[in-house]
């Protein structure tokens, strides 16, 4: 397995199938044109299909009074491909990338009853924290 940050509109297409909603080019662009903003995926060598088996994507928090740190966005691995250690890859590769462009702590929020999402969290070193309330403003 190969991880790779994505730096083309067109590769980002190539992993369409693995987000919640299409991506579109426009959209993916803009994602790729923002500073902090991180896209890996991961390929299969062994059986290559020219599309992506897994992502991951995060961004870099800032604020005047703190080191950087970085928002684990969003992860998933096509069902062909999991329980095989490719979540639990993207995520360290996404910490090591975090690290490298100098951030301090690397943070995710998840459902609590999302046992795979659990399990990949701990198994790639995440401590967790205490229980806490999302606020979220729709409109
Ligand atoms: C969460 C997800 C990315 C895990 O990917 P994966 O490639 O299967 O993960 P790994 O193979 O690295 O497994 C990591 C751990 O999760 C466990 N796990 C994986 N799928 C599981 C499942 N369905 N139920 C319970 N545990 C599971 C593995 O057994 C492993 O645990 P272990 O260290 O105790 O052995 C994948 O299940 C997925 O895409 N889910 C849908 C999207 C999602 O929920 N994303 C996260 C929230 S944004």
């Amino acid at each position: 397995m190969r991880i790779e940050r994505v730096e083309q509109t067109d590769t980002v297409m190539l992993g369409a199938e693995l987000f919640d909603e299409p991506p579109t080019p426009a959209r993916a662009e803009h994602f790729l044109r923002q500073p902090g903003h991180h896209l890996l995926f991961a390929w299969d060598d062994q059986h290559p299909h020219d599309r992506p088996i897994g992502f991951v994507s995060g961004v870099e928090i800032l604020h005047p009074d703190k080191d950087p740190e970085l928002y684990l966005n969003e992860l998933g691995v096509a069902d062909a491909a999991q329980r095989q250690g490719v979540g639990t890859a993207l995520v360290r590769a996404l910490a090591d990338l975090a690290r490298a462009h100098g951030c301090v702590a690397m943070w995710e929020v998840s459902d609590a009853d999302n046992q795979a999402a659990t399990a990949t969290y701990r198994r790639s070193g995440a401590d967790e924290g205490s229980p806490t309330n999302v606020f979220t403003w729709s409109w």
